[in-house]
Formats: structure tokens, sequence, C-alpha cells
């Protein structure tokens, strides 16, 4: 059996992240690997904080901290916020590690060694206000390709186009605002990507073909485009440093990597991070070095794709040694807010830390895997996300649960009651629960994320229409035996949900299990042949009615949210 190995992509240190970064990587990859694990199969699950960079740098000065301290703080910023929302990492690293640099110096001596790195001296923006070079963010302007006018050195944040700083329209200094700039000659290191272009397009013909469409159309947009040479170094402070044995003179100008050769890099340092803590336990190797048992799946946004399928593995691949690549790509398109643009530099939408000080994070964990942007872009609106949250979570499943739960023990005392045998009734319920079963682990496979929580969903919806039809408020008048038999059945079915929610809800789903005290108290996956004979919890079990599972969110409860985090004036932006 295949070992699983997952990693989001690793969230930039300069800033708490918006929802939109939450569903469009690790939230997903969360929900995955839950799965994975009450299914019995092994996951590992590794991310990190990106701390390299313009990004990193130009936050700390903003804050007015030294880089090292900055990303500290930030970094145990972020991992609050993700232990918040529930996300079982086995490893949340950090780009800036020891472990991440010693890899990556690796990777960069394998290239140097194959061929495929050259010292170019290129010409570079100085700016002679600021009195250094202006590498990627350090320089803005206007995108050649789309006109945007915030566009930086790097990558044009509107039409995801990756840029060199010279292309830039009416450039300036991200720092000063300067526009007194110049190009100066300065020495840097190329991959040279384009004489791995075929190895790439034969390596995606074979990888790529079973990738979401999002995910294969884009990497073979920038293939058709043609790989060019790009400069993996910068002139910076903060990053992992030109190895001095290979490159002593770029080393004594102090150049370091650019953040994308590094990061992605992380995925392995981080995963010798997680090992580096326990090391007679764990070996990190047997994940990614000749490790044909591992199934290796990404989570990410659309605009990382190109650095996922043809940059990283252009990079594995040329080092001539057996790394892991990745086998599945799972690509988010955009979640808009109102059909705006959730925005970390324009504080637009609503940022996780704020999300979590208003609701608890199963709230929002269901709510957006229910409505993941994968095919599409999906539009959050506070007045969807109530209703959804009211009907999916507090009248579907928490009435379900404290209704069942509250009536039983009012009638028959706090233990699952005994009462007739499972009649016909129980036997459709049964058979339906196990295809509604088989279709969610279906969806779940297969990755698709909203398919799966509309099978969820119905799973939940199949519990209250069986309760109408049985409905033991009123055969409890002509057939108490017939009502303790419908609320068991009920409650076997309450067991299941806790079980088979788990992935999207894990809180609540803890909550659920533990109203019953059962002896084998886990979470492992439900069965065909349990979820039809619906026995779990057998009569006699004791049990407590859990608080409320979800409030219902109020008129009053909207127009504050609204209130705090703009209600969608300002639109497609
Ligand atoms: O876009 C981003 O947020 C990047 N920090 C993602 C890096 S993914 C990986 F390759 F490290
Ligand atoms: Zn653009």
């Amino acid at each position: 059996m295949a070992r699983h190995l997952i990693t989001s992509a690793l969230p930039y240190i300069n800033g708490i992240k918006h929802l939109g970064n939450m569903v469009g990587s690790m939230l997903p990859a969360d929900v995955y690997a839950r799965f994975l694990r009450q299914t019995g199969r092994e996951a590992l699950y590794i991310c990190a904080t990106d701390e390299h960079g313009t990004p990193a740098e130009l936050a700390a000065k903003e804050a007015g901290l030294p880089v090292d301290t900055f990303c500290a703080q930030q970094h145990d910023a972020q991992k609050a916020i993700y232990d918040g929302f529930g996300l079982s990492f086995d490893y949340f690293g950090r780009s800036s590690s020891p472990e991440n640099r010693e890899i990556t110096q690796h990777f960069a001596r394998q290239l140097q060694k194959n061929g495929f790195i050259e010292e170019r001296a290129i010409r570079q923006v100085y700016s002679l206000a600021d009195g250094r070079f202006l590498p990627d963010r350090y320089i803005v302007g206007t995108c050649p390709h789309c006109g945007y006018d915030k566009a930086r050195g790097d990558q044009c944040e509107n039409c995801t186009r990756v840029l060199d700083p010279t292309d830039l329209i009416d450039a300036r200094s991200a720092i000063s605002g300067s526009s007194d700039l110049e190009v100066r000659e300065t020495k840097h290191l190329f991959l040279l990507q384009s004489k791995l272009q075929g190895e790439v397009e034969a390596w995606i013909d074979e990888h790529g073909k079973d990738w979401p469409v999002l995910a294969s159309s884009i990497a073979r947009k920038w293939l058709t485009e043609g790989l060019n040479d790009r400069a993996i170094t910068r002139d910076l402070d903060w990053g992992v440093p030109v190895p001095a044995d290979t490159w002593p003179e770029l080393a004594a100008e102090g150049k370091v990597f650019y953040v994308w050769f590094d990061a992605p890099v992380e995925y392995i340092g981080a995963t010798k991070e997680w090992a580096d803590q326990d090391p007679a336990n764990r070996d990190w190797k047997s994940w990614w070095y000749e490790a044909e048992d591992v199934r290796y799946t990404q989570f990410m946004a659309k605009d990382n794709v190109p650095f996922h399928t043809v940059m990283f593995p252009a990079t594995e691949l040329g080092t001539r040694e057996p790394w892991k690549t990745v086998d599945y790509v799972k690509a988010f398109n955009w979640l808009t807010y109102y059909g705006g643009k959730f925005s970390t530099s324009q504080k637009r939408g609503i940022f996780t830390d704020a999300a979590l000080e208003v609701l608890p994070a199963d709230y929002w964990r269901y709510f957006l895997i229910a409505n993941a942007p994968e095919s599409d872009d999906s539009s959050f609106t506070w007045e969807h996300f109530a209703a959804t949250v009211n009907k999916d979570l507090a009248d579907t499943l928490g009435n379900f649960v404290n209704r069942v739960l509250s009536f039983s023990r009012k009638r028959f005392g706090d233990e699952v009651p005994a009462g007739l045998e499972e009649g016909e009734a129980e036997a459709q319920l049964g058979h339906q629960i196990a295809e509604l079963l088989a279709e969610y682990e279906r969806h779940m496979e297969e990755l698709q994320f909203r398919k799966a929580a509309q099978a969820l969903r119905a799973l939940w919806s199949a519990g209250n229409s069986y309760l109408e039809t049985k409905a033991p408020w009123l055969e409890i008048k002509t057939n108490p035996e017939g009502a303790a038999l419908t609320l068991r059945t009920a409650m076997n079915l309450i067991h299941l949900y806790a079980i088979v929610s788990e992935p999207f809800i894990p809180a609540s789903a803890a909550a659920m299990r533990s109203a019953f005290q059962l002896e084998a108290d886990n979470a492992t996956w439900v069965t065909q042949d349990e979820a039809r004979s619906l026995t779990f919890v057998p009569a006699g079990t004791p049990f407590t009615v859990p608080p409320v599972l979800f409030a219902k969110i109020t008129e009053d409860d909207l127009a504050a949210y609204r209130e705090r985090f703009g209600g969608g004036e300002e639109t497609a932006v």
C-alpha cells in the first residue's frame, strides 16, 4: 500500500493569511490527510512558512524588526492560527531552517555539477536613493502585459505573469518610492531551464495525465511558451547563501538564492526538520529519495502552479538524483470576497485570525470546503455563509444530534435505549447510508471536495428524513419500544456522522463521538457493513448530551460582521 506524502503551498511569512489562502492550500490538504489517516493509510502532511526573499525583508522593515526576529514571531503567530483551524500537520517547519539551507545548497551543487547552472553578468535595477539593487518586490511599476499599475518586479498579481524587474513600466523603489533608478551590472547564477525543457515535457506527459485540468493546462501553457533560463540568486541579506565551496566569489559578495529556488526545497527540508526531532523513529529520506512507494499530492492556488509543475520538477530532474516528484497537483481557483479580490496588501476580506475571533474553526472549515473554488472562482458573502451554516450545520446536523439525544434522555434515561429489533425502515436507511457513504468516499479519494461535501450533507439529511418519517415524539405515545428503536438508530447515525464528518469538522466530530462512552473511542473509518447495520452504539451504552454544536447566525450577528469586515461595497477589483 502506498504511503501518502501531502504538502500545501508554504504560506509567506510576511503577514497573517486570509481565507482565500486557507481554502486554496492548507485546508483541503488537511481534509485529505485526515481522511487518509482515518481510512488506515499512512500519511505525512508537511507544510512550513516561506521565510526568505523580499516579502519577508519588506514586512520586517515595516514592523521595525530584524528580519530573523520578525520571521520567528510571525512563524509562531501563523502556527497558532493553523492550530486553531485544526490543521493536522505532521510538521510545520520554517524555510529558514538549517535543514533547508543544507538541502538547497546540495541541489544547487548537483545542478552545477550536471551543467544546469551558469554564472552570468546581468543588468539589474539599482536604486541610487536606497544604495542597493532592487530585486523582485523591491520594485513596483506597471505590468507590460495587462497594465496593472501595482505589479511587482517578480510577478504581476493581476495577470499572474512572472516578470523581471526590468520589464516594469514607470518603475519605482518599493522601499523609498524613488524612481531615481539605474541599471547596473551584477553577477548571478542562472538555472538553465531551457536545457531541461524536453525532459520536463516528457515528465508532464507521464505524470500529468490525471491532474485536474486547471493544473495541467497551466503547466502546458508554460511549456508552450518555452522555458527560459532564470536567475536563481539575488543581492539580498536574507536567504540561503550561495555555497562558498562552489561559488567563492559570489558567496563573498553575499549572494543568496532566490526565494522560489529554496521554497519548494523546503518541502524536503521540513520533512528533515520533522525527522530531526525524533531521528530514531523518523526517516525523512525514505519519503523523498528513491521513494517509489510514496504517492505525493500537492495543494496550491493557481498562481503557484507553474513553480510546482514546471520549475521545481526541472530543478529536481536536473539534480540527476532520484528525488520524489509530485504525483498529483490539486490546484484551486480564487475565493473572492463579494466578487472582488481578497488582498493581503490591501487588507480586504477576512483574515484567518479575525475569522477565529468571530466563530469556531468548524464553521469556516465546512463552508470553505463545501464552496471550494475547484472548477471556477467562488465568492464569499456573509449572506451565503450564514445561510449555509444555519441550514447545513445548525439545522441539519446540529439540531439532529441535540434533538435525538435530549429527547432520548428525557424519555429513556442516560443510556442508549433497547426497544425493538431493527425493521424494514432501518434496513432501507442502512442501505441508503451505505450508498451515500460509498459516494462520499469516492469523491474524497478523487479529491473532489465540493462533491464530497454534498455527499456528507446528504448523509446528514438522510438521518433527518428517517427521523421525520418515524417521528419518535409521536411514536412514543402508542409504541414506546418502536420509539426506542428509532432513537437507538438515530444515535448510531450520530456516531457514524462523528466519524465521517471528522475530516471536515474535527472539533464537532470529537464532541459528537464523546457523547457516547464507548470503550474504543477512536475515529477509525466506517465499513460498508457497519454503515448498513448501524450498530456501533449498542443498547445500554451511556451517553451525555453535548452542548449545542452549532449556534445559528442571527440577523444581528450578520449586521455586526458586515460592519466589521465590510459587506462587499467595494466589489470587482
Ligand atoms: O505564493 C505563496 O504564498 C508562496 N509562498 C508559495 C510557496 S510554495 C512552495 F513552493 F514553497
Ligand atoms: Zn499583469
